[in-house]
């Protein structure tokens, strides 16, 4: 039996992570922390709520002296931090809760870790350290040694906790930590502030869709039940304090997959409004995931397939006010 505290839970992918983990690994006890801010949905959780295996604690990974109670309470065997403020438009407009949870908040849960001898710190990163490859038609793809070069206040925040570990495990040679550095996640219980529910919310409204600049940025598209299997593969299998790329390497522009949602949803394109471009917008991420393959972690979904059953359940979807 190993017992896991599991921050951010319920938001999108630590809920999907939660859903998946309580339900298959029954002889494993999970603690789940989140601060519930905008971007959660505690009713994600429901299926699991009063499962034995599982508890909910509302509290701030900044809040020292709560975390400190919890982790000499819980005895925790690992910690993995989903636990971060996610939005890059926000993260332009005011930059400080980007700087208190995704830095201070892992310093917080780092130290603790060491302090109360975890067996590992799991650290839930992004695509988006590495910053965007130099045009669209490139074929450059990131691997894990490659120099970082984040390009906006979120990605930087997220790389300042990468670094911090990075030192960390220098300076305590028995502290063992993992990072995963993950694609953009799509599927059930995202925030509708991030391109796919932004798109299938505007349409549900009968409103214009709006895409940024001429919708040419590419994103690698990851099934967020990939990405959670691969985090609990590398929790359980990885190397002592190395970082892993997660992709499924599905490239596509943001107007691609607008333009194939509009056809899921019978939406005419007409309704696809270009606005002014994000500032410093990326143009194009992609990366190499050898280092997990040789880890033994390999994925099946087939994009087309996978991304269009999930609109289909998107589309069926009964809202609370039908
Ligand atoms: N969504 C993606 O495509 C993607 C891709 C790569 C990496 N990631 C990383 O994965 C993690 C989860 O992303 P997500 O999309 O599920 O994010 P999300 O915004 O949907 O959820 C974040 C959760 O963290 C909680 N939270 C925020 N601040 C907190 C604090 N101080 N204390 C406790 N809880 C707090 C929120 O309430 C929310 O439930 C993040 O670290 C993100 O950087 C996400």
């Amino acid at each position: 039996m190993s017992k896991y505290l599991v921050t951010g839970g319920a938001g999108f992918i630590g809920a999907n992570f939660l859903l998946n983990v309580v339900e298959n690994h029954k002889d494993d006890q999970f603690v789940c922390v989140d601060k519930l801010t905008y971007a959660a949905n505690l009713s994600n959780l429901d299926p699991i709520m009063n499962e034995p295996n599982f508890k909910f604690v509302k509290g701030d990974i900044c809040d020292v002296f709560k975390m400190y109670r919890l982790f000499k309470k819980e005895k925790f065997d690992y910690v993995i931090n989903f636990a971060a403020e996610t939005s890059v438009d926000k993260s332009f407009k005011l930059i400080t809760p980007f700087f208190r949870t995704n830095v201070y908040g892992v310093k917080v849960l780092v130290r603790l870790s060491r302090r109360f001898k975890v067996k590992r710190f799991h650290q839930a990163s992004t695509d988006e350290v590495y910053g965007s490859v130099n045009s669209i038609t490139s074929d450059v793809s990131f691997w894990e040694d490659d120099t970082p070069a984040p390009s906006n206040p979120y990605a930087e925040s997220k790389r300042r906790a990468e670094v911090f570990l990075l030192h960390y495990g220098r300076n305590h040679r028995k502290f063992d930590y993992t990072i995963s550095r993950s694609s953009n996640c799509y599927g059930r219980f995202q925030y509708k502030d991030k391109l796919i529910p932004k798109t299938i919310d505007a349409i549900r409204r009968k409103q214009d869709i709006t895409v940024y600049g001429d919708g040419s940025n590419i994103r690698d598209w990851l099934s967020v039940d990939t990405n959670c299997e691969a985090i609990d593969f590398i929790v359980r299998h990885g190397e002592k304090n190395e970082i892993y790329n997660i992709s499924e390497h599905n490239l596509y522009s943001n107007l691609e997959i607008v333009k194939t949602i509009c056809n899921k949803f019978n939406y005419p394109e007409e309704k696809i409004k270009f606005v002014k471009d994000r500032k410093r917008h990326d143009l194009k991420y992609s990366m190499k995931t050898v280092k997990l393959r040789k880890l033994g972690f390999a994925t099946q979904r087939d994009f087309a397939k996978e991304f269009d059953r999930f609109l289909e359940e998107e589309k069926n979807k009964k809202l609370p006010t039908e």
